[in-house]
């Protein structure tokens, strides 16, 4: 057995995330489930990834599309019952993969029972401790407590009838839970025992950088963020608060007292790779996102600055990287790479620079050889194995993120990362549910090219290259957990090794590269003009050590 095997799975670990809503809808009501999260688990096998994460699927009146959870041990009638998850995770178990479920401490529904109770409580009422309330400012109370800004637009607070103010993160309707609460801490430690008695083998932890809160909540400031955008700050009054840490130390307690090796990744907007890595230190959590690496820009400097700083501020705490591309939150990496500015994750992407989806394309298989032959782990977000653009021209009047009413309509949202799948035929659903059924979501007509069934065996589809490069990087030993070394390249052009025998060369120049004699290409991201690498290409190749 080499090395690699011995590891801890979520060490190397390939998880694709399901977007549960728009992966698959068995029963017809146009939303996904967890019946067709079933009926697909071959499709996922064959693909090649260890695990899966779900996006949440609690009970919840979705006006954050499940983020907003109203009950967090039960299962919603849309998705399925929780005996229909126990079916799920037994059955993935089977066909060789992991269940990681989203977990949501920062806040909970507003028709959470615990909220309802807060609510029905008088002002100061024990019920209310469970969140954050505050009398106002100005004489009357009329002002909120402070400037705080909810992350999907306007004020923070909202004020109930009786005068007081509550705090609110996100949308009005996801009170923030106060973890200054014993009861709080407990409940939480419930759910993760109830979840993992049911089998799963993790949790994504949704906002873990926003649990606490500075003690007596001063302004922000002229700094305050815009919409959807992360913080730079380190000081910061409601991100990355010190006292998380103590949180997630008895988190991992917790997952520890189970065997299966359990693991958690962090879901934290912070500022840098060293604030990350204050959150996989040996006591805390095993992995959280590298959210540096999907928002560094299409260029060989910004990657490897962004590569080299996560790999040692990461490595120091002894823990694997991640490298993601895509998620449910950000502009879909093959629309971002089309266009002239591709830094950041493009929230904001209704001013619109001119899109050349070929070029994103091109980018996107390059990319995905590069993060697939970074040591660490990697998440493939449903669909980019498709190759699926951004859907941009969803009509107003059907978006569905809170952030384009709570924006006062200048942010559109992320409904055009989340639109259905496309699994085959040529008019929508295209597979996504039963013919008839109309998706959440408007699929566009223009995607019958995409679908899954398209492009099964075709050699130069995104789904093959997905499926070469995850058997590949499953079968080579130098593939996963380990390190890099950098090769001598020409300038614009990334080329690192992995022992043993192993390279990787992404082309970002404008001029074609010839990659070291005497090696051989074990996979490419695209066609090869002799034996050099086109700009926007990249290749697997071998290399003596
Ligand atoms: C996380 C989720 C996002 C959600 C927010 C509030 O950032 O990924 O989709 O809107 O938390 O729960």
């Amino acid at each position: 057995m080499h090395v690699k095997d011995s590891a801890p799975w979520w060490r190397s670990a390939v998880i694709y995330q399901i977007y549960i809503r728009s992966f698959a809808d068995q029963n017809g009501d146009g939303v996904g489930d967890i019946a067709g999260i079933r009926s697909r688990l071959p499709y996922l096998r064959d693909l090649g990834v260890d695990a899966v994460w779900i996006t949440p699927w609690y009970p919840s009146p979705m006006v954050d599309a499940g983020y907003d959870v109203a009950d967090y041990t039960g299962i919603d009638p849309l998705f399925g019952s929780v005996a229909d998850a126990e079916a799920l995770i037994r059955e993935a178990h089977d066909h060789g993969l992991r269940v990681i479920t989203d977990i949501v401490p920062n806040h909970t529904s507003d028709r959470h029972p615990w909220f309802q109770a807060a609510l029905a409580a008088a002002p100061g009422g024990p019920a209310r401790d469970r969140y954050v309330f505050r009398p106002g400012r100005g004489s009357g109370g009329e002002l909120p407590p402070n400037d705080w800004r909810s992350v999907f637009g306007g004020s923070a607070w909202t004020r109930l009838p009786d005068g007081e103010w509550y705090l609110h993160l996100f949308a009005k309707e996801q009170p923030d839970l106060n973890w200054e609460s014993p009861d709080v801490r407990r409940d939480f430690e419930d759910v993760l025992a109830f979840w993992f008695d049911r089998g799963v083998d993790g949790f994504r932890i949704d906002v873990a950088h926003g649990l606490i809160k500075q003690e007596g909540m001063p302004d922000l400031g002229a700094d305050g963020e815009d919409v959807l955008e992360p913080t730079k700050r380190i000081d910061h009054p409601h991100w990355d608060r010190d006292g998380v840490h103590d949180i997630y130390r008895a988190w991992r307690r917790v997952a520890d007292g189970y065997t299966g090796e359990r693991t958690f990744v962090a879901e934290a907007w912070v500022a840098g790779p060293g604030r990350l890595a204050r959150y996989v230190r040996p006591e805390e959590l095993h992995t959280a996102f590298n959210f540096d690496f999907l928002r560094a820009p299409w260029d060989a400097g910004g990657l490897r600055a962004v590569i080299d700083t996560t790999l040692e501020a990461l490595g120091s705490a002894g823990a694997p990287a991640t490298w993601v591309l895509s998620n449910h939150d950000v502009v879909r990496h093959v629309t971002r790479y089309g266009r002239p500015h591709t830094e950041g994750h493009g929230p904001r992407h209704d001013v619109r620079e001119p899109l050349d989806l070929g070029l994103g394309t091109r980018r996107a298989r390059a990319a995905a050889l590069l993060m697939l032959a970074l040591p660490g782990g990697a998440y493939v977000y449903q669909g980019e194995e498709l190759g699926l653009p951004e859907a941009e021209d969803i009509p107003e009047t059907l978006l569905q993120d809170p952030v384009w009413e709570r924006s006062g309509h200048r942010v559109r949202g992320r409904d055009g990362c989340r639109v259905p799948l496309p699994w085959s035929g040529d008019a929508p659903p295209y597979g996504f549910g039963p013919d008839g059924a109309s998706p959440w979501l408007p699929q566009p007509e223009t995607w019958k090219e995409f679908t899954a069934e398209a492009q099964a065996g075709d050699s130069g589809s995104m789904l093959d290259l997905y499926r070469a490069a995850l058997r590949l990087r499953r079968e080579h030993p130098a593939l996963g957990d380990g390190g890099l070394r950098w090769q001598t390249a020409p300038e614009g052009v990334l080329l690192f090794s992995r022992s043993p025998g192993f390279a990787c060369a992404v082309n970002l120049s404008g001029t074609p590269y010839e990659p070291p004699a005497d090696s051989e290409v074990l996979l490419a991201s695209g066609p090869l003009d002799g034996g050099s690498l086109p700009p926007d290409t990249a290749a697997w190749i071998t290399v003596n050590d």
